[in-house]
């Protein structure tokens, strides 16, 4: 089985490294953020807290998760729902961070991320794909930009999406992100030292592909 996992902060594109690297290997892409983000989804419908613990995991049992794959793309299902472009709104960023703080979300998503990861050849991006969920994959990388470029970058995304939010705003919830992510308790965001670092701020994405693809080559 081939998993290669990818961790890094938000917006330093790991998705888009990841789904390119995944249709030119062939191979399927999770984007596990989309999980937690549609638990957060789950929490809001519900109107819990997504940093009240005990309700949420009161709920969890019910939470029906599903992915499936729609000419390649990944289409997230809650509760038999496709919520794959709802998730994406700017509001469920917080929220999927703050409620993947809580243990209990972590251990049911990363089941879910294991199982899938031994059944396909995939590409995982996440948080904790390195550390945590897959700490024996093969190939490990840490995708990285400075916050600014992150910030920059999220914004003509959320413009494309016709989402219009201030630079200065996406920038310091970037932060707050980063320092959330990287300073829970459980399973933090953290470049272990088995993982290639790759550093995007002045690179192409054809440029972070190339070199990715390169190491994959070597290790094999
Ligand atoms: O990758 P993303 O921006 O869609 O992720 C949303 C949030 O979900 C992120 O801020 C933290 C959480 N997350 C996580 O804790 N572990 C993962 N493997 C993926 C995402």
């Amino acid at each position: 089985m081939i998993n290669i996992a990818i961790d890094g902060p938000a917006g330093a594109g790991k998705s888009t490294i990841a789904k390119m690297l995944a249709k030119k290997m062939n191979i399927t892409y999770l984007d596990t953020g989309a999980m937690y983000r549609a638990v957060a989804l789950k929490s809001i419908l519900l109107g819990v807290d997504v940093e009240d613990e005990e309700g949420v995991k009161a709920f969890l049992p019910i939470v029906d998760l599903d992915i499936r794959y729609i000419d390649g793309v990944q289409h997230v299902y809650l509760d038999g729902n496709d919520v794959s472009k709802e998730i994406r709104e700017h509001r469920m960023s917080k929220a999927a961070s703050d409620i993947s703080r809580i243990p209990a979300v972590r251990l049911k998503l990363v089941e879910m991320q294991r199982a899938l990861a031994a059944k396909y050849d995939c590409v995982l991006d996440g948080r904790d794909i390195t550390s945590y969920v897959l700490p024996d994959a093969k190939y490990k990388f840490f995708i990285t930009a400075s916050p600014e470029v992150r910030a920059e970058r999220r914004k003509k995304e959320l413009e494309e999406k016709g989402e219009s939010v201030d630079f200065a705003v996406l920038l310091e919830d970037i932060k707050k992100r980063d320092y959330n992510d990287s300073h829970r308790p459980f399973a933090p965001l953290v470049c272990t030292e088995d993982s290639v670092l790759i550093d995007t701020s002045d690179m192409t994405i054809d440029e972070v592909i190339a070199k990715v693809l390169a190491v994959i080559e070597e290790k094999k």
